[in-house]
């Protein structure tokens, strides 16, 4: 029998694999990145554990890894050349969905998107996920300082800003007001704010 005429299955998704998402996202933040320093890596990183934290502490079940990709790529829009959208916080959500598009994952479409969308977001969100809450929550947390901690404990939050230094996180701050006052102004209002 001629094999070759037979129609072809279609491939099912790679499973989803944790450790290679998060090497992927160590990649992916890397390659995007433009700036020298630990700064907004660790950024990136005290985010991610904040997160974890506050997930463990209201019992919202997320995965982990996807978790840290998250964390990880979550303003890679404001310097990614080539991901649309209005603001940056969309095109954080296009490079997650351009870099995962082959992926089959362990969480909704719809809760990754607000957990990408919303994690800037001062005022509060009506019907946020759980999750992106946590995201929101954990964002907070970190540019107070920790000043903010939603019930953390202050110990292990001061143990989180030791283990992934501020290194030159000021300067990125700087660098990302700049970039978002000169390119997309509204953001600042519709984004951030509201
Ligand atoms: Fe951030």
């Amino acid at each position: 029998m001629d094999t070759a005429a037979r129609p072809s299955t279609p491939k099912p998704a790679p499973a989803y694999e944790g450790a290679a998402l998060r090497r992927r996202a160590d990649e992916i933040f890397e390659a995007t990145s433009p700036y020298p320093g630990a700064g907004f890596r660790n950024h990136c990183k005290r985010l991610f554990r904040l997160t974890s934290m506050l997930m463990a502490k209201r019992r919202v079940e997320f995965d982990a890894d996807l978790a840290y990709f998250i964390a990880m790529v979550h303003d890679l829009g404001i310097v990614s050349e080539q991901d649309q959208g209005h603001n940056y916080l969309e095109r954080s959500r296009a490079l997650f969905h351009r870099e995962t598009a082959s992926i089959t994952l362990p969480a909704t479409a719809e809760i990754i998107d607000e957990c990408l969308l919303y994690n800037h977001r001062l005022l509060p969100v009506p019907n946020l996920s759980a999750p992106a809450e946590c995201f929101r929550n954990a964002v907070k947390i970190e540019h107070s300082h920790g000043l903010l901690r939603y019930g953390l404990d202050r110990a292990e939050v001061k143990a989180l800003f030791d283990e992934h230094p501020r290194d030159n996180f000021d300067r990125v701050l700087v660098d990302f007001t700049w970039r978002t006052i000169k390119r997309e102004p509204l953001t600042i209002v519709h984004g951030i704010f509201f």
